[in-house]
């Protein structure tokens, strides 16, 4: 029967897919169905690949975990997503304390994707090399990195990822760039100047993080401006919450929302693919990161089907 993947590799998709993490991997429901490759062809870990989880203290890199996830996917015969290479959140003490120069935060960068891009070489279909590196006026993100090291960071951080895996894509991963503004036409800038410096940069991750309806109306045009620069583009961490408590108008108006976003996927051509961040309501980071919010996902929190099922199936169609 037409699952959440099959119907998009039927639009000429190459997968569509879920986050996960590690501590749900004991529910044995919850695995069975984010093993069902009818619905989901990829999978993306959802905590287990950052930097504190991968190289907690410097030189010391504990793959466990990213690998159990790996694991999984490979038994189902799914890609991965790797995420991510460098992100100012989820960082180890060692990173943010340090009182570095250019000169050695470079070789602890350098050296942080070597090993992480390394170890799971041939193993992803692409990296999140790059997260969330703009402010909302499109400004950089001030952190650690670019403190001590500058703009630099990301054609540094790209060039070492395609050395460590010439096979893997190399994405920028953002969120807020889903409409017409400062931070999309920065993210669009970069694109541009990259490939002018003949820097690597094979796709830009969309996050989707979206509020029942409010999908902005400029999305399709906005996947269609980046993949004119020579990009391709991918949905990498969709969920659509609502202030609860849920109502049969508001999973309404999700399944609509989840059929836009979609519809938009399959209407770009060098649109690959969607993620789902994660698929159950009952492991969303939603309630945990905006109280009073949830439901973001396509499934309820008993691992049935919701309405906004019906919705991505609907989009793809
Ligand atoms: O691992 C510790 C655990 O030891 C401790 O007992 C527990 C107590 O709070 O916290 C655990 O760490 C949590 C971690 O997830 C692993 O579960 C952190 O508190 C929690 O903040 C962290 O949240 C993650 C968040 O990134 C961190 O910024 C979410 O699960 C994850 O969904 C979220 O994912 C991000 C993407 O990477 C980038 N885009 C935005 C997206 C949503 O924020």
């Amino acid at each position: 029967s037409t699952g959440l993947s099959t119907a998009a590799k039927s639009a000429g998709k190459k997968y569509f897919g879920s986050a996960t993490d590690n501590p749900e991997l004991t529910n044995t429901a919850y695995v069975a169905e984010l093993s069902n490759v009818a619905d989901f062809s990829q999978l993306t870990a959802e905590n287990s690949m950052k930097w504190d989880a991968i190289e907690p203290n410097q030189g010391q890199f504990t793959f466990s975990q990213g690998d159990q996830i790996l694991q999984l996917a490979q038994k189902n015969g799914q890609l991965m997503r790797g995420h991510n290479c460098v992100w100012h959140e989820q960082l180890p003490s060692w990173v943010t304390n340090t009182q570095w120069t250019n000169a050695t935060l470079t070789a602890a960068l350098t050296n942080h994707i070597t090993n992480l891009i390394g170890h799971y070489k041939g193993d992803m279909y692409s990296w999140d090399v790059v997260n969330e590196p703009f402010n909302e006026d499109g400004s950089l993100f001030s952190s650690v990195f670019t403190e001590f090291i500058g703009p630099a960071y990301i054609p540094i951080a790209l060039k070492t990822a395609r050395a460590a895996d010439p096979s893997t894509k190399l994405y920028i991963n953002e969120f807020n760039i889903e409409f017409t503004g400062a931070k999309a036409t920065a993210m669009l800038n970069l694109v541009k100047q990259l490939k002018q410096e003949g820097v690597p940069v094979d796709g830009i991750g969309f996050q989707c993080h979206f509020i029942v309806g409010e999908v902005p109306t400029s999305f399709q045009s906005i996947l269609q401006q980046f993949t004119a620069l020579g990009v391709e583009v991918a949905i990498t961490e969709l969920d659509i919450r609502m202030t609860l408590p849920e109502t049969t108008a508001l999973l309404q108006q999700q399944q609509t929302d989840y059929q836009t976003v979609i519809n938009a996927c399959r209407s770009v051509a060098n649109c690959v693919g969607v993620t789902v961040w994660d698929y159950t309501d009952e492991f969303s980071w939603i309630p945990g990161a905006f109280p009073g919010m949830g439901d973001a996902c396509p499934f309820d929190s008993n691992f049935n089907k919701k309405p906004a099922y019906q919705g991505i199936l609907n989009g793809w169609a």
